[in-house]
């Protein structure tokens, strides 16, 4: 894989040095309620301010606002930011999109931006398959650099697109089945197993396009109606009652899925198997969650309900990287082209 020029390899001294990060984290009654992004951000804004960086200005988006919103502002991650780091040298400019000429690769809005600054850094990977102003018109006006995140998300994800160890098990579910598709079509082919859960089961099981046999659930957790207090009930997949939903995995699936995953050398997992956010259909995922960590294989975990079922099941640490992608973690593995990635000049 093409890997950008590195931030440390950068001439960083006395410079006025422009970061995107992606601060894009959920926010609850204007509070920060995961900060995993933040924490990831800081490697890259400490190096800088080590080698004696002038100025570090950060920006991101945040959210999808329609214009200027004071319930998407930046505020309270630039409060959390500079509790982290404690630096004068430190800015965070508010959201990006606040500015419509962000998602239009506007060239006026990418000079604002670049205006005062000598070089770009550029550390969000979670947003780099936009080709937005602050990810890709910057880049074309200043020296540009891949910063220590975005590297490390390259490298890493990066493995499952060369060569492998096997058994290699690919785990996919959740509802986007269209965005998944891509990367079981890119990467299925050289797994050993394909096991998936999820809205992604039913459709495959339908009509299944792709050129290998998946793995798919043989019994569901059963559900009445699409409701947290449903009437539920586990039962063999080809049994399910007219007009009930399978809401997770059952239990016997569970067991097949986890000898797959406990024998696997290599894994990758994108999206639960169920509605996990309710308790009573969250066991498949949960089990997917445990076999995962508990294995030694190389792991690795994308997009944020994934991410937010091992976090919330404190094994975020537990598998061999967790990317902080959703969308550009799934784009990288179907082998599309990052246009965030391919404007910073190779290393
Ligand atoms: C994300 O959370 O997926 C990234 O920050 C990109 O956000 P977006 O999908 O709104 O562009
Ligand atoms: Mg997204």
């Amino acid at each position: 894989m093409r890997l950008p020029r590195s931030v440390r390899d950068a001439d960083v001294g006395g410079r006025r040095v422009l970061v995107r990060s992606d601060l894009n984290v959920p926010l609850a009654g204007g509070r920060i309620a995961d900060e995993t992004r933040i924490r990831a951000s800081v490697p890259t804004l400490q190096l800088l301010l080590e080698r004696d960086a002038e100025r570090v200005t950060v920006c991101s988006h945040l959210g999808r606002p329609k214009g200027k919103d004071p319930k998407y502002s930046l505020q309270p991650v630039r409060e959390r930011l500079q509790q982290l780091l404690g630096d004068d040298r430190l800015e965070v400019l508010e959201n990006t999109r606040f500015n419509p000429g962000e998602t239009k690769n506007d060239p006026a809005f990418a000079r604002e931006l670049a205006d005062e600054n000598d070089l770009f850094v550029e550390d969000a990977f979670g947003s780099v398959h936009r080709a937005h102003a602050s990810t890709v018109g910057v880049a074309e006006l200043l020296p540009a650099y891949a910063g220590l995140l975005l590297e490390r998300e390259l490298q890493e994800l990066g493995k499952l697109l060369g060569e492998v160890e096997h058994p290699f098990v690919l785990i996919s579910g959740g509802a986007k089945v269209e965005d998944k598709l891509g990367v079981l079509q890119n990467l299925g082919g050289k797994a050993d197993s394909v096991l998936v859960g999820g809205k992604m089961a039913e459709e495959l099981r339908e009509d299944n396009q792709l050129p290998f046999d998946v793995v798919l659930p043989t019994d569901v957790v059963a559900a009445s109606e699409f409701a947290e207090d449903a009437e539920a009930r586990v039962v063999p997949y080809d049994e399910l009652p007219e007009g009930w939903l399978g809401l997770d995995i059952g239990p016997v699936t569970c067991e097949t899925f986890a000898r797959h995953i406990g024998a696997a050398r290599t894994i990758f997992w994108n999206g639960p198997m169920g509605v996990f956010e309710w308790p009573r259909f969250a066991a498949g995922t949960k089990m997917v969650a445990e076999a995962v960590a508990r294995s030694d294989a190389y792991s690795v975990v994308g997009g944020a309900d994934s991410a937010r079922a091992l976090t919330e099941l404190g094994l975020e640490d537990e598998v061999s990287w967790l990317s902080t992608g959703g969308g550009a973690a799934l784009e990288l593995l179907e082998g599309k082209d990052l246009p965030g990635v391919s404007v910073i000049p190779e290393s």
